[in-house]
C-alpha cells in the first residue's frame, strides 16, 4: 500500500481521461426527456421551457460531458454540492414498502441502492473522482464554488486531489458536520462527524455569511460598548458569523424527511450551503444526488437545480420526493424534467408495462418487477403483495394527454395503482415502481 503513489497516479490517470473526454468528438446521445409538473391540474400541460430543475439518470461523467458539449453549460453553475461514495468498502440499500388496498402497507423491504467498493484500490477511487472534479470545475461559474462531502475514509486523500484541481489558494473551508448516531467502538472515540471541503473557482466567489448565536460566558450580559446582546431561555448571547463546526441531527427513523435511502443527508445541512453560496434563481448542481436532498432544498429556496445519479432507486426516490414537495405557501414543486443520457439511445428504453385499457380507463396488469436484488424473505413478501395486487409496487405514474412522440409532458402525477382515465387521441403514460424501474405505455392504434 502506497497512498502517496495512489494519489499521484490518480491525478495522472484522471487528467488523461479528462483530456480524452474533452477532445472526444462523439457526444452522448440525448435519449429521453420527459417533463413532470406535480402541481399541474388535469387540463394543464407544461412546456419544457418552464422546467426549473432536471433529474438525470446517467453516469455523471457522461452527463457532465453532455452538459458541457451539448447544453453549453460551461461556467454556468453557481454551486456544486457532491456527496460521492466515501471509500467505505460497503454496499448501501434503500428501505421501501409495497402497498395494496387489501393488505395495506408491507413490512420494510431492502433493495440495493449503490456499491461503494473499490477492492481496496484507493487509486481507482481517486481516479474516478479526479476526472469528475475536473469536469465539475469546467461547469462552475467564476463566482461559484464546490462542496465535497466525505468522511474519515477518504477526505484527507481527496483534499490533495482538490488542492491540485482547484488550487490550494482557493480552499475556503473545511466544515465539520457532527451528529448523534448509534454505535461506537471500544477502542477509539466514537466517529461522529463528516467532513465537507469547500473550494471556490476563483477569488471572485460569492459568499453570504450566516449568523448564529454565541452564548456569553456564564450566560450573563457583557455590556460591551457597541455590541448588541440578546437573551433567550438559556441566557445572554450575541450574534456572530457561523463557525465551521455544525451540529445537525441526521435524518432519523421517524423524521418526516426520511426517504429510506441509506445515505440521505439532512435538508438543514444543505440549506446552509445553498444559503451561503447562492442567490435566488442561481443554478445548483449535484452529480451524486442519491435521494435528491440538494434538489429538494434548492427547489424550496427558489433556486434552479440539476441532479444526476446512475442508480434506479435514487432516480425514483428523487422524483417521488420532488413530487411530494409542499412549500410553506402551499405551492408544489415547479415543473421539472427527467432525462436519460446514453451513448446508445436504446440503453435508455424502459420496460413496457402490461396495462389494460377498458372503457377509457387504464389499469396496471400483471406487472412483475425485477426482484433480483431482494433477499429470499423480502422476495416472498413482494410476491405475496404482487399476487394480490399487481400494482402494489407502483410508486407513481403520470399521463401526457397528447404525446408528441418525444417529450412526455405530464398532465398530473398519480400515486400508487389508482387508475387513469384516458383521453382520446394520443395519450402516453410513464411511471416508476418502488425499485426504480421505469415503465411506460402508449395506445397502439
Ligand atoms: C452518498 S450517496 C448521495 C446521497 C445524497 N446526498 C442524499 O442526500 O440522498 C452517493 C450517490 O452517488 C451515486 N453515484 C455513484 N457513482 C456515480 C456515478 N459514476 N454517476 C452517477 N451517480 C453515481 C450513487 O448511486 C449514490 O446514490
Amino acid at each position: 500500500m502506497n497512498r502517496i503513489k495512489d494519489i499521484a497516479n490518480a491525478l495522472e490517470k484522471g487528467r488523461a481521461i479528462f483530456d480524452e473526454v474533452m477532445n472526444m468528438k462523439a457526444v452522448p446521445e440525448y435519449a429521453v426527456d420527459e417533463l413532470y409538473s406535480p402541481g399541474a391540474g388535469p387540463d394543464t400541460r407544461v412546456e419544457v421551457s418552464q422546467a426549473k430543475g432536471t433529474v438525470t439518470s446517467s453516469d455523471n461523467l457522461e452527463y457532465m460531458e453532455y452538459l458541457l458539449k451539448r447544453k453549453k453549460m460551461t461556467g454556468k453553475i453557481q454551486l456544486i454540492y457532491v456527496d460521492p461514495p466515501f471509500f467505505s468498502n460497503s454496499k448501501y440499500q434503500a428501505s421501501i414498502r409495497l402497498e395494496s388496498d387489501k393488505l395495506g402497507k408491507s413490512p420494510i423491504i431492502k433493495t440495493g441502492a449503490y456499491d461503494d467498493t473499490w477492492g481496496d484500490s484507493l487509486e481507482q477511487y481517486l481516479t474516478m473522482l479526479t476526472v469528475r472534479f475536473m469536469l465539475m470545475r469546467e461547469l462552475i461559474a467564476d463566482t461559484g464554488c464546490i462542496w465535497v462531502h466525505l468522511d474519515w475514509h477518504g477526505s484527507h486523500y481527496v483534499k490533495l486531489i482538490l488542492d491540485e484541481i482547484f488550487g490550494y489558494d482557493n480552499f475556503v473551508n473545511e466544515v465539520v458536520w457532527t451528529y448523534k448516531s448509534g454505535g461506537a467502538s471500544r477502542k477509539s472515540f466514537a466517529r461522529k462527524h463528516d467532513t465537507l471541503l469547500m473550494y471556490s473557482k476563483t477569488k471572485k466567489y460569492k459568499f453570504n455569511p450566516i449568523k448564529e448565536k454565541s452564548y456569553n460566558r456564564d450566560m450573563k450580559p457583557y455590556r460591551f460598548k457597541g455590541v448588541e446582546e440578546f437573551k433567550d431561555e438559556k441566557g445572554w448571547y450575541t450574534m456572530v458569523n457561523m463557525k465551521d463546526v455544525w451540529s445537525i441531527d441526521m435524518v432519523g427513523r421517524t423524521s418526516r424527511e426520511r426517504t429510506g435511502y441509506a445515505t440521505q443527508k439532512p435538508e438543514k445541512l444543505l440549506e446552509r450551503i445553498v444559503e451561503s453560496c447562492t442567490e435566488e434563481g442561481a443554478i445548483c448542481g449535484d452529480f451524486f444526488a442519491g435521494s435528491g436532498t440538494l434538489g429538494v432544498v434548492a427547489e424550496k429556496m427558489g433556486r434552479s437545480w440539476i441532479m444526476c445519479d446512475e442508480g434506479n432507486v435514487a432516480i425514483a426516490s428523487q422524483i417521488e420526493r420532488l413530487c411530494g414537495i409542499r412549500k410553506e405557501d402551499g405551492s408544489f414543486c415547479r415543473p421539472f424534467s427527467v432525462c436519460r443520457i446514453a451513448r446508445v439511445p436504446d440503453e435508455a428504453v424502459s420496460r413496457l408495462v402490461i396495462c389494460s385499457e377498458d372503457m377509457g380507463v387504464l389499469r396496471i396488469r400483471d406487472y412483475v418487477p425485477d426482484l433480483i436484488s431482494l433477499s429470499d424473505a423480502d422476495e416472498e413478501i413482494a410476491l405475496e403483495y404482487l399476487k394480490n395486487d399487481s400494482g402494489a409496487c407502483v410508486s407513481f405514474w403520470s399521463v401526457d394527454s397528447n404525446y408528441d412522440g418525444r417529450v412526455h409532458r405530464a398532465n398530473g402525477i398519480i400515486d400508487g395503482n389508482d387508475f387513469i382515465s384516458l383521453p382520446e387521441g394520443n395519450p402516453h403514460v410513464i411511471g416508476y415502481d418502488v425499485f426504480g424501474n421505469r415503465f411506460c405505455w402508449e395506445r397502439i392504434v
